[in-house]
């Protein structure tokens, strides 16, 4: 559906997106993991036809996306990562400028209209003013804006940031009903937790270029180490951490022991030393890498730098 082919963009002398690739398919939900400057935004703001590449070229249902052609913008939302809606109008206000600037008029637009509120619990807010609501509803009024005209790509720019616990499920739902419907979704966010709940594969983006892509397992398998298993630190598992260093990494978090083992070294054999050391398996706690240790790995950085 869309297709990024060696994509560089430059402000100045800063290149923000060097040199990057990528596929998606009809149906994703793909999401673009990476810190503060990683250059999330820049590659929305390319695909929307916003700006220009200096170099490379995006094709959306095989047409080239360009700034002059607003058919490609026509089959895409955007929910930038700024809310943009008018703030001294009301909810009801702003979707009828937004389906109008998208040629939407009479019963259609006021039906559309109406069922984007519903669907983000906003029906009882209608004509209320935008600066009275939370940031969580201006978050859920601007990502339905955006789909009025029922695209069939939606880009969302963080669309959980300064939102209420409460609001930012509410989001999760409504994306992962309309992907289940058909939508494809590009989802940027630097939560790990969110990449990790909602999308289907995941770039991880840094300093402008893709580190990693594939879904959660496929970039999970990159690490180095499986599984982590942790244990007490006690007199009774002193043997056992001493006999693991020669099977991976194991690191003292005080009164814990934490065990990355090796690629070749499998759980069962983790097991087999417990028991051959007489220690029962309710010491052990085994817990799944994440996409923070993978981002780690990767650029020596956390997502939060
Ligand atoms: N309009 C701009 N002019 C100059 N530099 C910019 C502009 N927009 C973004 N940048 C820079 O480009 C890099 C990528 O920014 P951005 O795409 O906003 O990243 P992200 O959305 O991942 O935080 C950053 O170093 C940022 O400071
Ligand atoms: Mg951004």
């Amino acid at each position: 559906m869309l297709k990024l082919d060696r994509i560089t963009k430059r402000y100045g002398t800063l290149t923000a997106l060097d040199g990057v690739s990528l596929e998606i398919a009809p149906g994703e939900f793909f999401g673009l993991l990476g810190p503060n400057g990683a250059g999330k935004s820049t590659l929305m703001s390319l695909v929307a036809g916003l700006r220009a590449p200096e170099a490379g070229r995006i094709t959306l249902d095989g047409r080239r996306v360009t700034a002059a052609d607003p058919a490609t913008r026509i089959s895409l939302g955007l929910v930038p990562q700024a809310i943009a809606l008018y703030e001294d109008l009301s909810a009801e206000q702003n979707l009828q400028i937004f389906g109008e600037l998208y040629g939407l008029r009479g019963p259609d637009l006021r039906a559309r209209i109406d069922e984007a509120l519903e669907a983000v619990q906003l029906a009882d807010r209608r004509r209320d003013q935008v600066k009275t609501f939370s940031g969580g509803m201006q978050r859920r009024l601007n990502l339905v804006a955006a789909l009025l005209h029922r695209p069939r790509l939606l880009l969302c720019d963080e669309p959980t940031v300064g939102v209420d616990p409460q609001s930012r499920n509410a989001i999760f739902d409504f994306l992962e009903a309309r992907v289940r419907a058909g939508l494809t979704v590009i989802y940027s966010t630097h939560y790990m937790e969110e990449a990790t709940r909602l999308c289907s594969r995941i770039a991880i983006i840094d300093h402008g270029r893709i580190h990693a892509l594939g879904t959660l397992d496929e970039l999970l398998a990159r690490l180095p180490f499986r599984d982590e298993i942790s244990f007490p630190a006690t007199p009774a598992t002193a043997e056992l951490a001493a006999r693991l260093a020669a099977h991976g990494q194991i690191i003292r978090d005080g009164g814990t022991h934490r065990f990355r083992p090796a690629t070749a070294f499998r759980t069962s054999a983790f097991y087999a030393l417990a028991e051959s050391l007489a220690l029962p398996p309710r010491l052990f706690v085994t817990e799944r890498p994440t996409l923070e240790a993978l981002f780690l790995h990767l650029t020596g950085r956390t997502l939060r730098e």
